[in-house]
């Protein structure tokens, strides 16, 4: 009775690891390390007092995977890997739809050969386009504007066509809003390598002094104060949203064997509002300067979490002042991510 965590080195994936150790179930992580360090592994064990079955694998190996499946007697699958940067994807549209659209074709294949039934999918947002209505609530029309969105959802489509299949596939979409913060040990968190494309990361760099200011793109969106509106969960909630998934899937209690819902908070921030909540938790000024919108933005994202509280009985519990505080956290034990960790 294991549970494969695909992706489980990389940034969610570790807190999935974690907060799925932490319940009692066997786990094993399937990583490729192509955007992932093994030391992420290794912390994972110091915060559990657990040691971590792991496999340097790739998800496009079917052979491979049916063998992980066998040997490891998995019963579920937590899928994370996938490559998830969306400027890329649209540069590497082939490398996107091989490594997320058929890794997901022969994960799904391998466990159909081992009788492994059950998945949880990392989806995205992203796959409701501009948004028509806000809140976003799971029955908002879905479009993809990049490539990445797009693969995303080509699997969504492919969960609910084999769900519709064989009544014994279970799958829960789990549709992530922009997810930010990390384990309270400090211990993992993001790592992203290279010039961050998300928000967060940018301004853990220009606190830390990595980066000389902020760009904040866009400053005349229909919000509160010009500049863009998400939904930021901390990740430990997250990863409780994933963990409440299995359970349900697991009993058989949900209302349909291939449900989506959205794990977000409902409440949205403006990416000021952001650098000044940051400033709170680093007391670190954050240098900014207003810049172009960036192609594909929306002015505001934010989740309708009736679906996640009636489904899952899952609410997100942390503030935006515990995600910046956590964040910093995490940089300041860790100035280089996981290559060094502060004496
Ligand atoms: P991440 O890059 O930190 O983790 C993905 C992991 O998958 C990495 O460890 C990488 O090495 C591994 N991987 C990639 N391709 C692989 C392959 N072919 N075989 C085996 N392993 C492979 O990203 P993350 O932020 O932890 O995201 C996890 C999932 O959540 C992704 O599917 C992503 O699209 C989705 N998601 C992320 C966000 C976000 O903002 N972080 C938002 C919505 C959805
Ligand atoms: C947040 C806000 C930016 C960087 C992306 C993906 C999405 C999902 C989550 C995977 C926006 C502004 C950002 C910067 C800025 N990933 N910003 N300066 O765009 O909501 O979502 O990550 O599924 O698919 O698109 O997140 O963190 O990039 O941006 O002003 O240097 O911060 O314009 O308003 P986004 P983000």
């Amino acid at each position: 009775m294991t549970v494969l965590i695909t992706g489980g080195a990389g940034y969610i994936g570790s807190h999935c690891c974690v907060a799925f150790q932490q319940a009692g179930y066997d786990i094993v992580v399937l990583d490729n390390l192509s955007n992932a360090s093994s030391a992420s592994l290794e912390r994972i064990a110091a915060i559990t007092g657990q040691k971590i079955a792991h496999e340097i694998a790739d998800i496009r190996d079917q052979a491979r995977l049916e063998q992980i499946l066998r040997d490891y007697n998995c019963t579920a699958v937590v899928h994370f890997a996938g490559l998830k940067a969306v400027g890329e994807s649209t540069k590497l549209p082939l490398v996107y739809y091989e490594n997320n659209v058929v890794g997901t074709h022969r994960l799904l294949s391998a466990m159909a050969n081992c009788g492994v039934r059950q998945m949880i999918f990392s989806s995205s947002a992203t796959v409701y386009g501009e948004p028509q209505f806000l809140p976003l609530t799971e029955d908002h029309p879905t479009s993809a504007v990049n490539p990445y969105g797009r693969t995303k959802l080509v699997i969504e489509d492919m969960l609910r066509d084999v769900a519709a299949s064989d009544p014994a596939w279970r799958f829960g979409i789990l549709r992530y809003f922009n997810p930010v913060g990390a384990h309270h040990s400090g211990q993992i968190g993001e790592n992203p390598l290279g010039i961050p494309n998300n928000l967060m990361p940018f301004i853990t760099q220009v606190a830390d002094g990595r980066r000389e200011k902020l760009s904040v793109f866009g400053n005349d969106y229909d919000t509160r104060d010009g500049t863009g509106v998400r939904d930021y969960i901390h990740v430990t909630d997250l990863v409780e949203g994933h963990l409440r998934a299995h359970e349900v899937l697991a009993s058989g209690s949900a209302p349909s064997n291939c449900f989506a819902v959205n794990l977000g908070t409902g409440n949205g921030y403006s990416v000021l509002e952001m650098v000044k909540a940051f400033e709170r938790a680093s007391n670190k000024e954050i240098r900014f300067s207003f810049a172009p919108r960036r192609d594909g933005d929306v002015a505001e994202c934010y989740a309708n979490t009736d679906q996640a509280e009636k489904l899952l009985d899952w609410k997100a519990e942390h503030d935006l002042d515990a995600m910046c505080r956590d964040t910093w956290n995490w940089v300041c034990k860790n100035p280089r991510g996981y290559e060094t960790t502060a004496s």
